[in-house]
């Protein structure tokens, strides 16, 4: 949820610091802090607010020195105030420690350090580590020991790194189940929670596995192992992605350029290796029982997935929100579970792997984020390729999913014989043409999307209707805009409307309904009744639709013919779009909603 970053070199590392927190705000933006080491004393700043902001008030261009770390922050434990931000230091301000993830077992272990005479100052969890390092490093005088000891001692989910005052050159990381990364440059070496914290600076990369701490300085890294102390021998891998495309380019924010940035995306994930995708069906083709997992826009992907596997594989593949998947899902080694994830970080999903794996389950992931804890843990793992993407509304990762997913559903239906080769061909057809479909909605739509933004931006209960396979598409079109706007929006089958929710609709409700294309009959005629009900009760009728000749929608928009199985992702898109000008309108941060994190990285 945090980001950590840290460097160590021989030039002033406040302004590369400074640059690494900004790359990794999308993490959490509540509150931030950096801890510079420069003449035997370890100056902490911090404070709540944006990176930026708080950059200027705390006036972290004073800080010099050759190394430090940072840290940008989204509350857990203890509420953003300038005492729970990161950096914390230890009582005599030696050591200062930041932090992502939590330690489960920090109450505890609190209570002995104040016994032991430790005086906290925050609310948070990290503080522990800070008086634990300094509690063991009091009583051995080794500090890299005292980093092991401290690992010893603390449960949950972590990453973190420390400055010791007496260690003017290296600094000391560890992780268990939360990223961190090595960065190793030509004059500084670097660590940060993801890739694109030091990207501008190097691409090349070592990652630090579970229950493994590093001790960097400039001139290299040794990790170890923390039970054992023993060294760890680690390959340096060079990352593909450059600095340039983890930046903005020319966009106002992130959420627009990753929108437009899909029909690469599209094209990355229909050129993902044969092989790849072949061993994915034959994993799903071999299993008793696949199910399909991931959390918000994720769990939308898997959504859709589950009804092409349904429609062009015959296979049910169940799709479940990771967080209720241990919950609600037996498995056993004839099960395979397929993960989906932007990040490869998320808590619950990861959680669920994990809980797959110790029942013997065959696991896989979809991941986009390179080095990504989920791509070292699962059997089997496709990368996406979709790119960086740092808004925290997903946009080209899941469009790039439900590729990858339609070519897999694709693949099983060859092994099962379940569709004539010509169907199953007109759908490959139409999955190599998405890519410019989704290029003609991007260059037509949204000065077109925007006035409608602009017309119905006053509306405050919204409701997106879909059957079949547009369901999906509305739950995530309504995900979108409850994100980025804060307005209640729903996302609800059609079928559904009349057991309940239609008595919502009156003249105060935007309806905005995931047509199907004409050719689909049944399913338009069903979705047609499905607005006429709620036309009927007033609602103000959004049609994002396929046939020019349609007239029963207040506002609409009309997108170009594609295969009718494929129909709901230029929906999705228009969804964003539409999502994004009313975050414009509403003068909202379509970046970094209020509250929200791009990767849940805690329970
Ligand atoms: C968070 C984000 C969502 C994202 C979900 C899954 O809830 O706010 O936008 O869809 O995590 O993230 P993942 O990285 O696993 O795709």
């Amino acid at each position: 949820m945090c980001g950590i970053s840290g460097i160590v070199g021989s030039a002033d590392v406040t302004k590369r610091l400074y640059s690494c927190m900004l790359n990794l705000e999308y993490r959490g933006y509540d509150s931030c802090g950096m801890a510079v080491l420069a003449d035997g004393q370890i100056d902490v700043r911090k404070n709540i607010g944006r990176v930026a902001e708080v950059f200027e008030k705390e006036r972290f261009a004073e800080l010099s020195g050759t190394i430090g770390i940072a840290h940008s922050r989204w509350a857990t434990h203890g509420n953003p105030t300038k005492a729970n931000s990161h950096p914390h230091t230890s009582c005599d301000g030696r050591i200062a420690v930041v932090h992502n993830g939590i330690i489960g077992n920090y109450q505890p272990l609190k209570d002995e350090l104040i016994a032991a005479g430790h005086k906290f100052t925050s609310e948070t969890d990290t503080e522990v580590l800070a008086h634990l390092l300094e509690h063991n490093y009091k009583a051995c005088g080794n500090f890299e020991r005292s980093v092991r000891e401290a690992m010893e001692r603390m449960e949950g989910t972590y990453a973190f790194a420390a400055l010791s005052a007496d260690h003017p050159d290296t600094f000391f990381c560890g992780r268990n189940r939360s990223p961190l990364i090595i960065g190793i440059g030509k004059d500084a070496n670097f660590i940060g929670s993801d890739i694109v914290a030091f990207i501008e600076y190097t691409k090349k990369v070592a990652y630090l596995n579970d229950n493994e701490y590093a001790i960097v300085s400039k001139d290299g890294f040794e990790i170890k192992n923390a039970s054992t102390g023993k060294p760890q021998a680690r390959a340096i891998d060079t990352v593909a992605w450059d600095a340039e495309q983890a930046k903005k380019g020319g966009y106002p924010h992130f959420l627009l350029k990753e929108i437009y940035e899909q029909p690469n995306a599209l094209r990355e994930a229909l050129e993902i290796d044969e092989k790849k995708i072949e061993a994915v069906a034959d994993i799903m083709n071999e299993a008793d029982r696949t199910y399909l997992i991931g959390c918000g826009t994720t769990f939308y992907a898997a959504l859709l997935a589950q009804y092409y596997f349904k429609e062009f594989a015959g296979v049910y593949a169940p799709a479940v929100s990771s967080d209720e998947f241990p919950n609600l899902c037996g498995v056993d080694e004839r099960t395979a579970v397929l993960a989906i994830s932007q990040s490869g970080e998320t808590f619950d999903t990861l959680e669920a792997l994990r809980y797959a794996k110790r029942h013997g389950a065959k696991t896989i992931a979809i991941v986009n984020a390179l080095g990504s804890s989920m791509t070292r843990e699962v059997d089997f793992v496709i990368m996406q390729g979709a790119g960086p993407e740092k808004s925290v509304l997903s946009t080209k990762a899941m469009t790039s999913q439900i590729t990858v997913l339609t070519r897999i559903a694709l693949e099983l239906s060859k092994r099962r014989g379940a569709l004539p080769k010509t169907e199953l061909n007109e759908i490959s057809d139409g999955l190599l043409e998405l890519g410019t479909i989704v290029r003609s909605v991007l260059d037509e739509q949204p000065g077109f999307i925007r006035r409608i933004a602009n017309r119905v931006g006053h509306f405050n209960k919204w409701l997106y209707i879909g059957r079949s396979y547009h369901l999906p598409a509305a739950l995530e079109a309504a995900l979108k805009l409850k994100e980025v706007t804060y307005i209640p929006a729903e996302g609800m089958a059609g079928g559904f409307m009349k057991h309940g929710p239609i008595s919502l609709v009156d003249e105060e409700m935007a309806v905005v309904v995931l047509m199907p294309p004409p050719e689909n009959e049944a399913l338009h005629r069903s979705t047609f009744n499905s607005v006429s009900e709620m036309r009927s009760r007033g609602g103000k009728m959004i049609g994002i639709h396929f046939d020019p000749w349609e007239s029963v929608f207040d506002e609409q928009i009309v997108l170009p013919k594609v295969h009718k199985a494929l129909a709901p992702i230029p929906q999705l898109v228009v969804g964003q779009l539409l999502a994004y000008f009313m975050a414009i309108l509403l003068k909202r941060d379509p970046d970094n909603p209020r509250g929200l994190a791009k990767s849940v990285t805690v329970e």
